[in-house]
């Protein structure tokens, strides 16, 4: 019987908590990693780590044979550099390529997983104002609607082996350790936190681990396409500054305008300025119960 999940991207913010809640349920948990020994200390008690160079399938693609599930998170992350032509074509690369590179391996094995979850993005949306969006709304035209296009593209090719294939249109994910809430953080702690831009935008925000519970909840279930994966409460950025303020007893008056954000950011800044008004109408539809709805809530537990 078919017992590994593959996870891909496992050592990253989101890879880590997903898989260290499977590692829980006794799941067998294959670390799919460029670097097996920082796999080893970020994903403790695995029950394997593989050498993962997405580019080069014939050295992992044995592996794929016999999985329950592959979970694909990998890809360069979006943040941590200016989108310089060079990085934006590692950026897709590594989610595209990867993508095709891990079905071309599922469609040579003999034993083929049940479940393809792949990671995406609320940023297929692209900058939609105060539109509310759900899973059926139009995708947008900019960087990072067409790498979310693509990427679930490749993903559906999964289907026509007959396999369940989820992607996971994920908001901006609140967590202690890393990720967006630590960058905003830093002004706030200096005394000068605020919104960005005028604030009006909305935010799509989610707590780590509703993000965790809702991948899990995909494998188990038998749940299909896309599915945003944002709280039940979307808010625009100036409250969630407020909120931010309010829970650190500091000021959030600030304000980052949008010229200097550009100046610092480049096309990134486009993506940071946008309004994604997003709800999770296919998982209101499941009744899945989210853990904090509340903005207040979540950021209390994160930083309380
Ligand atoms: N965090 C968010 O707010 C957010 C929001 C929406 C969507 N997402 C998407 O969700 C996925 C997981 O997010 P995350 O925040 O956990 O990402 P992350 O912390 O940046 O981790 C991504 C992982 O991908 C692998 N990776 C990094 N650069 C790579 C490259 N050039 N080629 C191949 N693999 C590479 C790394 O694993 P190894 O070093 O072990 O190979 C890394 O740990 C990402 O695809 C991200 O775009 C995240």
């Amino acid at each position: 019987m078919a017992k590994k999940i593959i996870i891909t991207g496992a050592t990253g913010l989101v890879g880590k908590n997903i898989s260290s809640e499977l590692i829980k349920k006794s799941e067998e948990v294959i670390v799919f990693t460029r670097n097996v020994e920082a796999g080893k200390n970020k994903v403790p008690n695995a029950s394997m780590y593989l050498k993962w160079n997405y580019d080069k399938p014939e050295e992992w693609k044995e592996h794929i044979n016999n999985s329950k599930a592959i979970i694909h998170l990998a890809g360069a992350n979006l943040a941590s550099k200016r989108w310089s032509k060079k990085y934006k074509k590692i950026i897709t690369e590594s989610r595209i390529k990867s993508t095709q590179n891990l079905i071309k391996a599922v469609s040579e094995a003999k034993n083929k997983p049940e479940v393809f979850i792949c990671s995406s993005a609320v940023g297929y949306y692209g900058n939609s104002g105060d539109t509310l969006l759900t899973e059926d709304s139009a995708p947008g035209n900019d960087f990072l609607a067409n790498l979310c296009i693509q990427w679930e593209k490749a993903a559906e090719e999964i289907e026509t082996f007959g396999i369940r294939r989820v992607s996971i249109r994920s908001g901006l994910v609140l967590s202690k350790e890393e990720g967006i809430l630590k960058k905003f953080l830093l002004p706030y702690n200096l005394y000068v936190g605020g919104k960005l831009g005028n604030g009006n935008q909305w935010f799509p925000w989610i707590h780590i681990n509703d993000l965790v519970n809702i991948y899990l909840f995909s494998l188990y279930n038998k749940i299909d396409g896309a599915i945003n994966a944002v709280s039940t409460n979307p808010l625009r950025m100036k409250e969630f500054a407020f909120e931010l303020g309010k829970t650190l007893n500091k000021p959030s008056f600030f304000k980052v305008p949008e010229f200097l954000l550009k100046v610092v950011l480049g096309e990134q800044a486009k993506a940071a300025l946008s309004s994604l008004r997003v709800i999770p109408q296919k998982l209101n539809n499941q009744d899945f119960k989210f853990q904090f709805e509340n903005i207040s809530l979540c950021l209390k537990n994160l930083l309380k």
